[in-house]
């Protein structure tokens, strides 16, 4: 391989989430790659540590085809500082070891900022994958993430035009809002004179995943006969935000409303470890709850089936408020806010708040109208798109 040409890009990663945001890019630098002798990239995977049991890591990197990290910081669970901190240190070692023309940071978690603050001060590029969000709540250490690698990156690349807006309001100057990239040769033209940094409205990677996860989860996954439950008769629930799980009063209040919900159809509660370790630690009873049922965190592809054949959703994540978008399934947020605000102004998404009467009223008795909307994730080709900005901006520098 000539190196002259080769570009290299690190992807940052270290949960959940991540890795299913990884997965689209990896294959669009493949189909690169493949059609580009000239021009080659050389793509490294920094995993974190952040996430590490089998159900929130490795399954998903079996499942969606994804290489095994070529480093793994190992740097676990602990307080913000420790495990901030902790993944800054190593992750620069590894940087340094590699020199990428690119790293690229996904979403808002403390592996997002670590692996942005470690590069841009090796004056690294760094490509802020999900950039823009805000949910204007700075007690959340998402809000505080993203903000602080908003602000280190050279290319933002926002999935919505929201999130530009957000950006446009913290005094971004070079804006690239194209919405929809329906041309495929545009987005080189557009960035042609462009300095850094840019915001770029390129799409969510996310409906990448969904789009290329979901023909292979209708043929593999078999998790409706395993739960023995029918489509739109069931209730899918997630609940991992640290607003909602750290305070005991309202860890029970959620619970307790899962159960008054689960009086018609049962309600499926995949726990995100963080929460089951604090119902433990609360002492707050969650098994034997009427139809409430709770199982480990699942694969992508048996998570894809259970929010398409959902009759409603709860939830708290970020992804999951998406997805339900994407498949048209009602969705109740339980929180006071949302980063994902076009899919509440579109009427499928419905904040509840969080005061029992709030999440029982807006679940059983809230109507949902959909509002004809144009594609506000973009056409599902994000990565490809995000592939070509990084080779057309590769030799710039601030
Ligand atoms: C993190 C992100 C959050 C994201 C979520 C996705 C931060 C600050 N938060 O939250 O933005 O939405 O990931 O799922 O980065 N644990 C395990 N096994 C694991 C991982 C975690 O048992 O494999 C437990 C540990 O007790 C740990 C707790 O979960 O202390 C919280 O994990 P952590 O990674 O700190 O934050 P998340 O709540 O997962
Ligand atoms: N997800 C999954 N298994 C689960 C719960 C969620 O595969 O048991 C997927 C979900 O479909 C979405 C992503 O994980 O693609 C969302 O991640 P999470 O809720 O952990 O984080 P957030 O999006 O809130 O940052």
């Amino acid at each position: 391989m000539n190196l002259e040409k080769t570009m290299r890009i690190i992807s940052v990663v270290g949960a959940r989430p991540q890795f299913i945001k990884l997965a689209p890019f990896i294959s669009a630098i493949k189909k690169h790659n493949e059609s580009h002798s000239n021009q080659k990239i050389e793509h490294s995977i920094v995993h974190t540590g952040q996430h590490y049991d089998y159900e929130m890591n490795k399954i998903f990197f079996d499942e969606l085809g994804i290489p095994e990290p070529d480093v793994n910081l190992e740097v676990g669970s602990g307080t913000h500082g420790i495990q901030t901190g902790e993944m800054m240190k190593r992750a620069e070692q590894a940087l340094i070891e590699k020199m990428p023309n690119w790293i690229l940071v996904y979403g808002d978690t403390n592996s997002t900022l670590a692996g942005a603050l470690a590069a841009v001060k090796l004056h690294i590029l760094v490509g802020h994958v999900e950039s823009g969000l805000r949910s204007y709540n700075r007690k959340m250490p998402e809000e505080i993430n993203r903000i602080l690698t908003d602000h280190c990156s050279a290319v933002l690349f926002c999935p919505t035009e929201n999130a530009v807006k957000n950006l446009m309001k913290e005094g971004f100057p070079n804006i690239i809002n194209k919405g929809i990239l329906s041309d495929s040769s545009s987005i080189e033209l557009l960035i042609s004179d462009t300095e850094l940094p840019v915001v770029i409205n390129i799409g969510d990677i996310m409906y990448d995943t969904l789009l290329m996860g979901m023909e292979i989860a209708e043929k593999k996954s078999t998790i409706l006969e395993k739960l023995d439950i029918k489509p739109n008769e069931y209730y899918l629930a997630t609940i991992h935000r640290a607003e909602n799980t750290d305070n005991k009063d309202r860890l029970r209040t959620i619970i307790d409303s899962f159960v008054e919900i689960s009086e018609k159809y049962p309600l499926i509660f995949p726990v995100h470890p963080r929460t089951r370790k604090i119902l433990e630690e609360y002492n707050i009873p969650h098994s034997g709850l009427n139809q409430v049922l709770l199982l480990d965190p699942i694969s992508y592809f048996d998570m894809l089936i259970l929010e398409k054949n959902a009759y409603k959703i709860l939830t708290d994540s970020g992804g999951v408020q998406k997805e339900a978008y994407l498949m048209k399934i009602p969705c109740i947020t339980l929180r006071d806010e949302t980063e994902w605000i076009e899919t509440v102004e579109s009427g499928f998404n419905i904040l509840s708040g969080i005061t029992k009467e709030a999440i029982v009223t807006s679940t059983l008795s809230s109507q949902f109208s959909q509002q004809a909307k144009k594609a506000i994730f973009g056409n599902g080709q994000t990565s490809q798109e995000m592939v070509k900005v990084l080779i057309k901006l590769k030799d710039l520098s601030f």
